[in-house]
């Protein structure tokens, strides 16, 4: 047992107005709302407007968990802001965030493991306050993946949603807060969800512009099967590390990335329905932001108790993996 427990202090949430429906996409692709639902569970996602940004609700959202955690800006030691919809290349869109809030205390990062970006936050936020390094940190999952997707590719653009989500975190008592976590990856499936313009491999030019390069390619059916394997054994490996099983969970809050998997995943694990948080209907998938805007909201809504056992499991590209059990 760690001498100084690690625990969320104050969640906050922040989406754009704009609401994107399936009948709106409807007429953009050759899709229907009856292959959405049925497909994914998803029937609008939320769309940011052109002059807003990934910092502008990263920044919102961060604003709201400090208030709930009853912390101000210059408490922060640490900001990580998991994001793959940077607002630029260079500098981090944490650093933006560390500005916007005016957290002068605050060391600002970046961390780009997709969907899995707020479970590998968490994870990294865990190890620096245990260790002692950092009282207070805030970790941010923002993305505006509308600014990445074809809107000509219905394989992708009917299922990615904007928007952000954020935790601050900071000392608890001993047996609270974090319990056990195991965060995991293979390069190997690289291919399967990525965006490959822009980077040293394709830098930036009108050809890349031509021919796409610049928007999210995924090989959804490939990765569906990945992503069910993977995230259903990793909540198996930490519950029996904590000697835990299934049954013992309160919360189940998984990465939204299509009610298909969060079905499968529960299904292998034996956790029914009432015990989990879904909320993809609404929001579609929001990769690193999905879980704790999807937090935020249970929170909100009085799910969460003190003292209930809360898991959540991620992944995404990468491909990124990862589960955490924490007591709330
Ligand atoms: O966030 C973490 C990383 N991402 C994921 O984990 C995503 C995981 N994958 C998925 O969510 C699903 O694979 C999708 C929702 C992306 C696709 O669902 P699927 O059931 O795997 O469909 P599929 O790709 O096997 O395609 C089945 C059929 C194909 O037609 P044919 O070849 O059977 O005639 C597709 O062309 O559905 C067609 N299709 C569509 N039809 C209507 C694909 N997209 C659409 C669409 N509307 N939007």
């Amino acid at each position: 047992m760690p001498t100084q427990a690690a625990g969320i202090l104050g969640t906050g949430r922040a989406l754009p107005n704009q609401v994107l429906t399936n009948t709106d996409l409807e007429k953009m692709v050759e899709t229907s709302d009856e292959w959405i639902v049925s497909r994914t569970g998803i029937r609008e996602r939320r769309i940011a407007a052109p002059d807003e940004t990934t910092s502008h609700f990263g920044t919102l959202a961060a604003q709201r968990a400090l208030a709930a955690a009853g912390l101000k800006p210059s408490d922060l030691e640490l900001i990580i802001c998991a994001t793959v919809c940077p607002d630029m290349m260079l500098p981090s869109t944490a650093c933006l965030i560390q500005a916007r809030l005016g957290a002068k205390q605050a060391a600002a990062y970046d961390l780009v493991a997709a969907c899995s970006g707020f479970i590998y936050g968490l994870a990294t936020a865990r190890s620096f306050i245990e260790a002692g390094h950092c009282r207070y940190v805030l970790v941010i999952g923002a993305e505006l993946l509308s600014r990445f997707v074809d809107y000509t590719d219905r394989a992708t653009c009917v299922i990615f949603g904007d928007g952000a989500g954020a935790a601050v975190l900071g000392p608890v008592e001993n047996g609270r807060g974090i319990l056990a976590h195991r965060i995991l990856s293979d390069g190997d499936y690289a291919e399967l969800l990525y965006n490959p313009g822009g980077g040293t491999r394709y830098p930036a030019s009108e050809t890349t512009v031509r021919n796409r390069l610049h928007y999210i390619k995924m090989r959804g059916n490939e990765l569906f099967k990945v992503a069910v394997r993977s995230m259903a054994d990793t909540v198996t490996q930490i519950l029996d590390e904590l000697h835990l099983s299934p049954s013992d969970v309160d919360l189940f809050v998984p990465h939204q990335a299509n009610q298909r998997i969060t079905d499968a995943v529960a299904e292998r694990l034996h956790i029914e329905r009432e015990r989990i948080y879904a909320n993809i209907e609404r929001t579609g998938n929001t990769s690193s932001a999905s879980i704790p805007i999807a937090l935020d909201e249970c929170v909100e809504a009085g799910r969460v108790k003190p003292g209930q056992l809360l898991v959540f499991a991620s992944f995404g590209a990468g491909v990124t993996w990862g589960a955490m059990a924490l007591r709330w």
